[in-house]
């Protein structure tokens, strides 16, 4: 891929598209959407609005890090709360599909909403290839996949959307990511699905389930961080298991802790992570988290396993 002419290619693409129109771009701090919205900014200037969804499954201190991290960039970002609607839509709901598709409509409602009151047109989001070979080959339901799958998102939520690194992967999104001036910690970052902690809670999504798997993945990005892992992250699963605690039973909770090698997320290999860091995870997770009284190391491959639980 010849970076520049691509760069150069895209803030046309975006300019022609988009026009004289208001443009909403879709953040989430990832390297995907941080990607698109500084492509789109370079493209529409003060025409593009940045917006952040708060929608309570990021991982620890993530809407106010990514608007410093954009405020470096000279871009502003708005954040907007939508913990409560997530958590309302998510109520209830046991099926990965299902959840999937609850996460979805609250997106783009949320978003679709404010696309409408601030009088935009096109909505940009940072889907990649990835995203749209899994969803139209029956693997997972993408949140950021409507056009692809017959879903007519003018129709259905009032906007048209931009995707300007559809047909790149992930490791091209990054080197598109560092050639616009994108900071270390985004182009290098790990990818972090859409519905976010969502998909790391296997059963009922709820504030406390995602607060209880929210701290288990900072202690598994503190200790794993230095292996640079395609993905790491902890999972909470729908079971419990007996544990001790000053010699007292307690039935307490499971937490996977999930580390991949890959290139595009299509593969996927379990990390060789050696067992002094398995067993201070495992300490540090059942000492800081007194719920947790067990935790174990996932090591199937994708495939047959995907990366995610759900
Ligand atoms: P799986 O679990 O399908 O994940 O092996 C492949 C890659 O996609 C991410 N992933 C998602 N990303 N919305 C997203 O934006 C989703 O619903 C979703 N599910 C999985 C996953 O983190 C991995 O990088």
């Amino acid at each position: 891929m010849n970076l520049k002419a691509f760069i150069s290619d895209k803030i046309d693409e975006i300019k022609k598209t988009a026009g004289k129109e208001k443009t909403i771009s879709a953040l989430s701090g990832g390297v995907d959407s941080s990607a698109c919205t500084v492509l789109a900014a370079r493209a529409l200037g003060a025409n593009l609005k940045n917006i952040f969804i708060d929608d309570g499954l990021m991982r620890e201190k993530e809407p106010e890090s990514v608007r410093g991290i954009f405020k470096g960039l000279g871009i502003k970002v708005d954040i907007i709360d939508a913990r409560d609607e997530f958590f309302a839509a998510l109520e209830g709901q046991i099926d990965p599909e299902e959840k999937r598709k609850a996460f979805r409509h609250t997106f783009y409602s949320v978003f679709g909403k404010a696309v409408r009151q601030s009088g935009a047109r096109f909505l940009v989001q940072g889907t990649i290839k990835a995203d749209i070979l899994e969803t139209k080959g029956g693997v997972k339901t993408q949140h950021n996949i409507l056009e692809q799958i017959g879903i007519d998102p003018d129709k259905g939520y009032g906007f048209k959307v931009i995707e300007p690194l559809k047909d790149l992967f992930k490791d091209e999104v990054r080197l598109v990511a560092k050639a616009v001036g994108l900071p270390r910690e985004i182009h290098t970052r790990m990818p972090f699905p859409g519905p976010g902690l969502a998909t790391r809670v296997v059963g009922e999504v709820t504030p406390a389930r995602v607060a209880l798997v929210r701290k288990a993945t900072v202690i598994v990005e503190e200790e794993i961080a230095r292996f640079k892992p395609f993905q790491a992250f902890a999972v909470l699963l729908n079971d419990q298991g007996t544990g001790v605690v000053g010699g007292k039973r307690r039935f307490g909770n499971i937490i996977v802790i999930r580390s991949v090698e890959s290139t595009n997320a299509l593969k996927a290999e379990p990390t060789n992570v050696p067992w002094a860091v398995l067993t201070r995870m495992a300490k540090r997770i059942t000492t800081e988290i007194s719920q947790v009284t067990r935790v174990v190391y996932e090591l199937t491959p994708k495939p047959p396993a995907t990366i995610e639980y759900i």
